[in-house]
């Protein structure tokens, strides 16, 4: 019977510790031995689980007091630091009494909430770095409004040229305004696989041909190489269109001047992480590059390597972040391969629809 129970305990993931009416633990699970190494069984509780407050409430239950936890998480956090940083929320619960010496025992729960402390984290950043990103913009606005309207009223020179700044600056706002706002649907509707035949020679050509005005503006010439009779993938041709665009357009802002950017689609047999054929789309420029330990990092939301000069050719620093999400969407992949001082490649990969020939009909 023993056994039985110890084994039931053995197989749940969050720390369970038995402990008798005198705080002594009785009896403790796999995942509280491995969390508190070192004697656990037979000693006080105080040993393996150092938190004053814990202690306290394990206590006043072993009286036969209650804890009413109405939230037990933001009650008691119990963090444990070797060797990952987790915590832990505490739950205590009043045991049946043993029936031969009517003894009382207390069972304690932990819940592992180290996945949700993160995702908070995570939010708490996003929430940050998007009302510094406004504020920066807002702020100049406010102040060339309070100068138009005083210090350079009578001024037509100076008017036009505050102008044209707060042009600049409200242009920068309403472009991260529209990537949150497609960063949040893409990653609304991730799950929601897309269904529609996307033929990606159409969007590769009209996105190479949207872009050719500003990639001749820095004698960058944009080559084309694609397979014919490609087969069509299943996705969402806004999307896919967003993905291409991003890709080019960061190329022509971070791949140098006076040189090439080639863009190569091809069939491949098999998409990475996947088992099925899929097509391969990338882009390559001969710009600096990316060090490397940053190309892992080019897909969190606002991470840039420069973040002035990105700022200044127009960048939100969200591109790489829906790309990403849009390949997920997609059941793709985006793969980065850099040197620093040679250029860079960004290639995503497509699943295309199986059981067609590569005719290109739907
Ligand atoms: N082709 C490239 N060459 C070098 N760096 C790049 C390239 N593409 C992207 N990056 C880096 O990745 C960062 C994030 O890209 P992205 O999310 O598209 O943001 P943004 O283009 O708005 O700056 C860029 O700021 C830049 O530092
Ligand atoms: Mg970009």
């Amino acid at each position: 019977m023993a056994t039985t129970s110890k084994n039931i305990l053995d197989s749940l993931p969050d720390p369970v510790i038995v402990v008798d009416n005198k705080r002594m633990v009785i009896q403790a699970n796999l995942a509280a031995l491995e969390l508190m190494p070192g004697d656990t069984i037979g000693r006080d509780l105080a040993h393996s689980l150092r938190h004053p407050l814990a202690l306290e409430l394990v206590d006043t239950v072993i009286k036969g007091g209650t804890v009413e936890l109405e939230d037990p998480e933001s009650l008691v956090e119990i963090k444990y630091t070797t060797p990952l940083r987790r915590s832990f929320s505490l739950h205590i619960v009043q045991a049946l009494s043993d029936r031969d010496n009517e003894e009382t025992q207390i069972v304690i729960f932990l819940r592992e909430t180290t996945a949700d402390k993160r995702a908070e984290q995570m939010r708490v950043d996003f929430v940050t770095n998007v009302s510094h990103e406004l504020r920066s913009p807002l702020s100049a606005l406010v102040g060339f409004i309070e100068t138009l309207q005083d210090a350079a009223k009578d001024d037509r020179e100076a008017q036009q040229r505050f102008l044209e700044i707060m042009s600049r600056e409200a242009g920068r706002m309403s472009r991260l305004v529209e990537d949150l706002l497609s960063l949040s649907s893409v990653e609304m509707n991730e799950h929601v696989r897309p269904r529609d035949s996307v033929e990606i020679t159409k969007i590769v050509n009209s996105v190479i041909e949207s872009l050719s005005v500003r990639a001749a503006e820095k004698n960058l010439e944009l080559k084309l190489e694609i397979e014919e009779l490609l087969p069509p993938v299943v996705g969402d041709s806004d999307q896919l269109t967003q993905v291409v665009q991003n890709l080019i357009d960061n190329a022509i802002k971070y791949g140098g001047h006076d040189s090439t950017i080639e863009i190569k689609v091809d069939t491949t047999e098999r998409v990475p992480q996947t088992v099925g054929p899929g097509l391969k789309i990338s882009v390559r420029d001969f710009g600096d590059g990316i060090p490397e330990e940053q190309i892992t990092r080019l897909t969190e939301r606002f991470y840039r390597i420069d973040k002035a000069r990105s700022r200044n050719l127009g960048g939100t620093g969200l591109g790489l972040a829906i790309v990403k999400h849009i390949m997920n969407r997609h059941r793709g992949n985006l793969e980065i391969q850099s040197t620093e001082g040679e250029g860079s490649t960004f290639s995503i990969f497509l699943p295309v629809k199986t059981g067609q020939n590569p005719s290109g009909g739907a």
